[in-house]
């Protein structure tokens, strides 16, 4: 036995330590690549894509015939020329991928141009003149939900008998509240490139959280069976959503494009062309009216949903049900109808944005909750604390789940002590009552976000790991990574599954020929079901290496014990190195594959009813802002959260995943918006007028802490929760805060829009105006 290694220090578990992003010193130093980066193939031709200027037309006829003239040009690529399906939709056939007679929106894909040079096929595109037969367009939700016009039927949820139990509330209050969608502005915009392989096989290097989703609709669109598509993508500059399903469109076009001309092909859309092409956040329109007791207690709630999908069905099925899901967020709703219509618009197609629907659904109910507060002179951590799920009683959601994890009570216990809520309180009403024109405001809202995918077959995951000669480890799951840490999380898994160093662990990027049909990496759950999987598939080569170790030192297997980056067997201790050589000279197979389904859950989409969950994630915020009521401008003063990651995998992610969660969400309902002129044209698709939040909107005390010894009742990956989506929405404190601020005693509920940008404060303190002048 080699002695220095049995006195070796002992190797602390990489689960559960707080270790950097396996690329923190590539992307700080510059070196991480994006698609962008990759060595370019030689003849790489780029290609840029010709866009309707129109909401909604019958087009009489495209001549392309100047744009193949254009200096640079090679060719030029439209729907016609498509040899497979014309359609890169998710879950329904209804997005072309080149329009052909009829466009439906201002940025519609019509044509490629394919040439030597980014500026060449830019500057083409724009030569192709389009004849266009302008139709109606309907540029709005509301004006959709009165024409009738719907990319999927309207749904409908209930439970109890929401009807008596508003009739018969004392008190009772209804309204209309919006809400506005939100860019998912990645810093690396969408970009596909594809290179033709020999014997018409394909590569795609694409910018997706959904490679395998990418390989069927670039398999579809060029007449290929699946097996003749690779797609690979070892990172994205940020995703959030908006590249789970609209990928495909970039991929399928580069895809087309390589095939037309036989050369490698790239489309990278610059930020404008991404903004204008590429789906969004929906903004919701909700209307709602709410029966409740003297106490604030909730008894009756019907809420009417519509929803801004744009020209096709995409994802908004799933979103907009998750928005239904997510209407109770921490409350017990016993009396309930949901209404939710999901619009068809002359707009972009919307898509995933983190958290799904789940923010929308929980703005509406959290402007419900405050207005039962402020109808009844009461703070509204009251009426929240009053309408919380219990534990053993009124703990069924309107779906018919039973929530057997809650934790809001005490994530609102700890955090009202720890953030000094209710002094804080008066001091702000003292504040105020000496300020005339600067305003403070304070507020806390819970988050409780079900994990897993509402369309339950979505929830299985594949990994594949190899084990090398010399002890070192190859790790490839489906998942995707956008810089949420997913893949150091996976890494630190099964380092710890072979008790090794994380150092020993190469990660490698996702890759359709290593892992096949993985499902997006979405809803929150990339870690929970590729760990699980890539920990079999370690945990199987482990078991392999342990049956060979007992045979070969003739031990039993209780008496093998991996640790420390070596394998006690019996009296002997070997190096983790020293016995894969040893079991790969007697043949032993160090390659495995782990796959892994959740659990438990179950659903019909036709009730609307069953688990569609596995568990759910808590968290609460504190935000106090500062309103000027001369500009309208906010800031935020102090924030403090209190999250829970379970068992975290690791905190250092973790939290990063709480702070730029809420700080994205904290952009979604104050200061990014998004508008449209009337003849549906984007007016805001570039930073100069589409306003995210900067390192100085930050609150300069920003307190964010993970729950303490707080494992997963369930039996997930470590005992740990997903973290991704559910911090985005801890933001509604900020928003209610801002209300907060506006308030005064003859205006207790003012009437705010989201985003409230410096506008809607202003136009809300107008509303005020009139009851304050009263
Ligand atoms: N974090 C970063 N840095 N970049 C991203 O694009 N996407 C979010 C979230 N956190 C995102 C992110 C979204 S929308 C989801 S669904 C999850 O990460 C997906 O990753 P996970 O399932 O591994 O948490
Ligand atoms: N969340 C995120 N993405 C999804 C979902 C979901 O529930 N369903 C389909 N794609
Ligand atoms: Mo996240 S919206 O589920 O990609």
């Amino acid at each position: 036995m080699d002695a220095s290694l049995k006195s070796a220090p002992k190797r602390a578990a990489a689960v559960g330590a707080a270790l950097p992003h396996d690329s923190a010193h590539l992307h700080v130093t510059g070196q991480a690549s994006y698609t962008d980066d990759l060595p370019e193939p030689r003849d790489l031709l780029h290609v840029a894509v010709g866009m309707s200027t129109v909401a909604h037309a019958n087009v009489g006829g495209i001549d392309v015939t100047p744009v193949r003239d254009a200096p640079g040009v090679v060719d030029v690529c439209l729907a016609a020329d498509i040899p497979g399906a014309n359609n890169f939709g998710p879950i329904i056939d209804d997005d072309p991928i080149f329009a052909t007679d009829l466009v439906q929106f201002v940025g519609q894909p019509i044509f490629a141009a394919i040439a030597t040079s980014v500026d060449a096929a830019r500057k083409a595109v724009r030569l192709a003149s389009v004849d266009y037969e302008e139709l109606e367009a309907i540029l709005d939700p509301l004006s959709a939900v009165e024409k009738g016009s719907f990319v999927l039927p309207s749904e409908t949820l209930v439970r109890g008998d929401p009807e008596a139990a508003l009739a018969a509330a004392p008190n009772r209050v209804s309204r209309r509240v919006e809400v506005g969608g939100q860019d998912q502005f990645y810093l690396e915009g969408h970009i596909a490139m594809a290179i033709p392989q020999e014997d018409k096989c394909l590569l795609v290097y694409s910018s997706t959280q959904h490679p395998d989703e990418v390989q069927m609709l670039v398999a579809h669109a060029t007449h290929r069976p699946a097996n003749d598509v690779t797609v690979i993508c070892r990172r994205m500059g940020g995703a959030f959503g908006g590249k789970e399903s609209q990928a495909a469109l970039i991929a399928c076009i580069a895809a087309l494009s390589a095939d037309k001309t036989g050369h490698p092909c790239k489309l990278r859309l610059d930020r404008d062309d991404d903004m204008i092409m590429t789906g969004k956040r929906h903004d919701f329109v909700i209307d709602y009216d709410v029966g409740f007791d003297d106490t604030g207690r909730i008894l009756g709630i019907d809420f009417e949903m519509a929803s801004r999908c744009g020209m096709s069905a995409d994802l908004s099925g799933p979103v907009n049900d998750r928005a239904m899901f997510s209407c109770d967020n921490a409350y017990f709703l016993e009396n309930v109808r949901i209404l939710s219509h999901r619009c068809k618009t002359n707009t972009v197609s919307n898509t995933a944005f983190r958290g799904f629907g789940g923010p929308q659904g929980m703005f509406a109910i959290e402007y419900a909750i405050e207005d039962i507060a402020r109808a009844l002179g009461k703070d509204p951590l009251e009426v929240r604390r009053r309408n919380f799920y219990g534990k053993d009683e009124r703990n069924v959601t309107q779906y018919l789940q039973t929530v057997e994890d809650n934790v809001i009570d005490e994530i609102f216990d700890q955090l009202v002590a720890s953030s000094d809520y209710q002094e804080r309180r008066e001091d702000i009403s003292a504040f105020n009552a000496g300020s005339r024109i600067l305003k403070r405001g304070i507020s806390i809202t819970p988050v409780k976000f079900g994990i897993s995918f509402t369309n339950t077959l979505l929830n299985q995951a594949g990994a594949l790991v190899h084990v090398y000669k010399d002890g070192t480890v190859q790790l490839n799951h489906g998942g995707t990574e956008m810089g949420q840490g997913l893949y150091i999380k996976v890494a630190q898994i099964v380092a710890d599954e072979f008790q090794i160093d994380i150092g020993n662990i190469r990660i490698t990027a996702a890759d359709t020929s290593k892992v096949p049909n993985a499902s997006a990496t979405a809803a929150s759950s990339g870690a929970d079901m590729n760990g699980m999987a890539a920990k079999k598939a370690a945990a199987k080569i482990r078991a392999r290496l342990t049956e060979f170790a007992a045979k070969h030192f003739d031990v039993a297997e209780a008496d093998i014990e991996f640790g420390d980056n070596e394998v006690r067997v019996g009296d002997t201790t070997v190096s983790f190195a020293q016995l894969v050589q040893l079991a790969w000279a007697d043949r032993v197979p160090l390659s495995a594959t782990g796959f892994y389904k959740t659990p438990k859950i179950n659903y019909d989409r036709d009730t609307f009813s069953g688990q569609p969950f596995f568990y759910f994630a808590y968290g609460a915020a504190v935000t106090e802002v500062v309103v000027d009521t001369l500009s309208g401008e906010n800031r935020a003063l102090r924030v403090d959260i209190l999250h829970d990651c379970g068992d975290s995998l690791n905190p250092a992610i973790d939290i990063g995943q709480v702070e730029g969660g809420y700080v994205q969400g904290v952009g979604w309902l104050t200061s990014e918006e998004l508008w449209w002129n009337s003849r549906g044209e984007l007016g805001t698709h570039a930073p100069s007028t589409y306003k995210i939040p900067t390192c100085s909107d930050l609150a300069a005390d920003f307190r964010v802490e993970l729950m303490q010894s707080n494992p997963n009742p369930e039996d997930t990956i470590y005992r740990s929760k997903a973290v991704g989506e559910p911090p985005l929405m801890l933001a509604l404190s900020a928003f209610h805060a801002i209300r907060d601020a506006i308030a005064t005693d003859a205006c207790p509920a003012p009437e705010l829009r989201a985003p409230a940008t410096p506008e809607a404060i202003l136009d809300a303190l107008d509303t005020c105006q009139e009851l304050n002048d009263e």
